[in-house]
């Protein structure tokens, strides 16, 4: 078990499933158990899926003074994880609402409010982050006075910048310089992921390189050893909603990577765990627990 800390968005997500995209135009449809709420938010999926493979998390976030803060409390409660970290400082909680059709293909429609020109207290991030064997900073704006922070402990970072399409892309410039682990999706990528990879090595330091594929799996980039592998996706239970399948991936490989030091078995080990996680409605739902991940992995006779 490590002590990881994460910082990230909370939001509370909305689904609807819906037959199939575009959505035609009628004024009233009846979806019965097609509608669901949840809390969730990268940061809040990255730390309830840590939680669920047996790691202790410290998780800093914001969230507003609002009726939702206490859903939030209570979910944090029910994982468990402490709330501590967890600062009531905006005023209305961020909202999402996913669209997702019979397939699984999810339309995501985020409000941050005003999330985004919020600071984190020094204070408060320095007494979460001591001890922190790993640091998983969301490219959330209110992580990126910390990542110099984390940098400065000489333990690894971690960070997702998903669907980036430019390699000097300026939101993102501050979480890919700084990552040692960096995710990505290949959705707005303009080279085949192989390429883009190659690019990312050379423009940024990270040693390990992940690009989710989606149906196609995900690419793992190693830089010490000059390799690069196609990770098949795999089928575990049909897929319900896609939604989250990133940030599954995401913490599953950091669960992994941690145990073993071995990016080839923790990427198709995060496969496993995407896989059965998107057998779920929220984004939040269907996390595997470390027992039953291990027992699926041995299964399909996936080295620790
Ligand atoms: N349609 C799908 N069929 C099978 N597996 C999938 C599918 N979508 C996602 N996965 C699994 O989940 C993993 C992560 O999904 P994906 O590559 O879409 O992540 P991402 O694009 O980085 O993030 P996001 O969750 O924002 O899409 C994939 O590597 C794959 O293993
Ligand atoms: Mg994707």
């Amino acid at each position: 078990m490590a002590l990881i800390l994460v910082s990230g968005l909370i939001n509370i997500e909305t689904t609807l499933q819906i037959d199939s995209f575009p959505l035609n135009y009628t004024p009233v449809c009846y979806p019965f158990f097609g509608v669901n709420g949840s809390v969730s938010g990268v940061g809040y999926n990255v730390t309830k899926a840590l939680a669920m493979l047996g790691h202790e998390v410290h998780f800093t976030s914001l969230i507003g003074r609002d009726i939702a803060a206490q859903q939030v409390r209570s979910a944090l409660i029910d994982i468990p994880v402490s709330d501590e970290h967890v600062l009531n400082a905006i005023n209305h909680t961020p909202q999402s609402v996913i669209l997702h059709d019979r397939n699984g293909r999810r339309q995501i429609h985020v409000d941050l409010k005003d999330i985004q020109q919020q600071t984190y207290p020094d204070e408060v991030f320095e007494r979460a982050m001591a001890g922190c064997d790993l640091f998983a900073l969301c490219n959330i704006n209110f992580s990126r006075r910390f990542l110099q922070k984390a940098r400065l402990t000489g333990k690894p970072i971690a960070t997702d910048v998903h669907a980036i399409a430019q390699l000097d892309d300026e939101y993102n410039l501050d979480f890919m310089r700084a990552a040692h682990i960096l995710f990505m999706s290949d959705e707005r990528l303009p080279l085949p992921p192989e390429d883009w990879a190659r690019e990312v090595l050379q423009a940024y330091a990270p040693e390990v390189v992940v690009i989710g594929l989606g149906a196609q799996g995900a690419l793992l980039a190693i830089r010490n050893e000059n390799v690069m592998q196609r990770i098949p996706a795999v089928t575990t239970r049909p897929i319900v909603n896609t939604i989250g399948a990133g940030d599954a991936l995401f913490s599953a490989f950091l669960h992994s990577y941690l145990h073993s030091g071995n990016p080839y078995s923790a990427i198709r080990r995060a496969v496993v765990f995407a896989s059965y996680k998107i057998g779920s409605t929220s984004a939040a739902e269907g996390f595997l627990n470390r027992d039953a991940l291990e027992r699926m992995c041995t299964e399909r006779q996936i080295d620790p």
